[in-house]
């Protein structure tokens, strides 16, 4: 069987890790005669977003390489679609797997389902119910034109479920390890199956927690104590693409740090327009390039707070029991609001109401293994192999 990764921008890396493992450990372990190809579209390309997440998580390079680079939305997807349909053709995937929702996951699965490849989409589900982001457009359409819709909590589920006619296993309820039979896996494009596998960010924060501790320097290059900082993170669109809005949210910051240092590793599109605009940061704010995973894991376990408008980072704040702002007007994690672990910078009092015991609601670290599961069963017309 041969399963296509379509990847390509930063999150996507992160997200792909502990599936390669997964599946490769599944492998050897079922004598499977598994070909397990990745085509990595280039939408992130420069060393410190691309290449330093696939050796720092020790995934195998990938098979293709698109090249599409930066571009406009239309250009982008549409670069990523030709670019994938000529791998599709050639290499013949009994199923391709997209991640989260960016152009490079729209663009894979949209290639996939008009060659009629089913596809599975990873993080299916989501919704901030604004469809002036990009994302949530990415994320609507791939999720409607997929097969296996591989959900990270029961509200997604829930959310699949309210659109249309999705079947879904155990409840929505986290997929049971053991005891699924092969008809429970049945699907088709026009019959697709939502499951709740648990959240693979989960699986590679947790791999990923005690080896940042150990081996991660990034504190001490930076001159930091533990709990004695903030990690700030802003580059979502809507927040980098009018000045007024970076601002307003640099001027909330600046309310909230109470002299506590900043550290702000900056993606480069914040970078670009900041420069483009001449807009400059006050001097609590330390800008940094952006991080490796592991020294992510540890910038975020050893924060004091989280202020981001990134999806991953609020949930890995939650993980690290480290309270969040999100900086925007909505987030997809709602459970993390839900515990008072996150709160919305508009509805921000100034503290958090945190509930000790923080509920799992994103799995239990084992997300990839059963979506490797499902994955090997699965082949077209929604026939499952034993
Ligand atoms: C994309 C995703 C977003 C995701 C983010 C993760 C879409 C619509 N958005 O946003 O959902 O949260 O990735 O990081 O797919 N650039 C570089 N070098 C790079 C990559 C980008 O300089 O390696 C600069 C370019 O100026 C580019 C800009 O960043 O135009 C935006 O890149 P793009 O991939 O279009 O979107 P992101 O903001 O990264």
């Amino acid at each position: 069987m041969k399963i296509i990764h379509v990847v390509g921008a930063r999150p996507q890396f992160v997200k792909y890790a502990p599936v390669a493992l997964a599946l490769s450990r599944m492998k050897k372990e079922m004598n499977i005669d598994l070909k397990n190809r990745v085509v990595h579209s280039g939408q992130h390309y420069d060393r410190n977003m691309s290449d330093v997440f696939f050796e720092g998580l020790a995934i195998p390079a990938p098979d293709y390489h698109l090249d599409v680079g930066s571009g406009a939305h239309g250009e982008q997807t549409a670069e990523i679609i030709r670019g994938a349909e000529r791998v599709f053709a050639r290499e013949k995937p009994d199923v391709v797997v997209v991640y989260g929702d960016t152009n490079t996951t729209l663009g894979g699965a949209l290639a996939a389902v008009k060659m009629h490849i089913p596809v599975a989409h990873v993080e299916a589900g989501l919704r901030s119910y604004n469809k002036r982001m990009p994302e949530e457009v990415n994320r609507i359409l791939t999720d409607r034109v997929s097969t296996l819709l591989f959900c990270s909590c029961k509200n997604a589920i829930t959310v699949l479920r309210s659109e249309g006619r999705v079947r879904c296993l155990s409840g929505g309820n986290l997929m049971p390890r053991t005891g699924l039979a092969r008809k429970d896996l049945g699907c088709d494009i026009d019959h697709p199956l939502a499951i709740n596998v648990g959240d693979v960010m989960r699986d590679v924060f947790e791999m990923t927690r005690a080896e940042a501790t150990t081996t991660s320097s990034v504190l001490s290059h930076l001159s930091l104590e533990p709990r004695g900082y903030i990690l700030l993170t802003i580059h979502r669109a809507e927040n980098t693409n009018q000045v007024d809005v970076f601002r307003r949210i640099i001027r909330f910051v600046r309310r909230v740090v109470d002299g506590k240092r900043v550290i702000f590793p900056m993606h480069p599109r914040t970078k670009g327009i900041l420069k483009k605009a001449k807009v400059g940061l006050p001097d609590f704010i330390q800008v940094i390039e952006p991080v490796p995973y592991l020294d992510m894991v540890a910038l975020v376990s050893n924060a004091v707070m989280v202020m981001t408008d990134s999806g991953g980072l609020q949930k890995e704040a939650y993980w690290a029991k480290v309270p969040c702002v999100t900086l925007r007007n909505e987030t997809e994690w709602v459970e993390t609001v839900r515990s008072g672990w996150n709160t919305l910078f508009e509805n921000f009092k100034g503290s958090w109401s945190c509930q000790k015991n923080r509920p799992e609601y994103y799995g239990d670290g084992q997300a990839a293994g059963r979506m490797a599961r499902i994955l090997l069963s699965f082949t077209p017309n929604g026939a499952q192999h034993g």
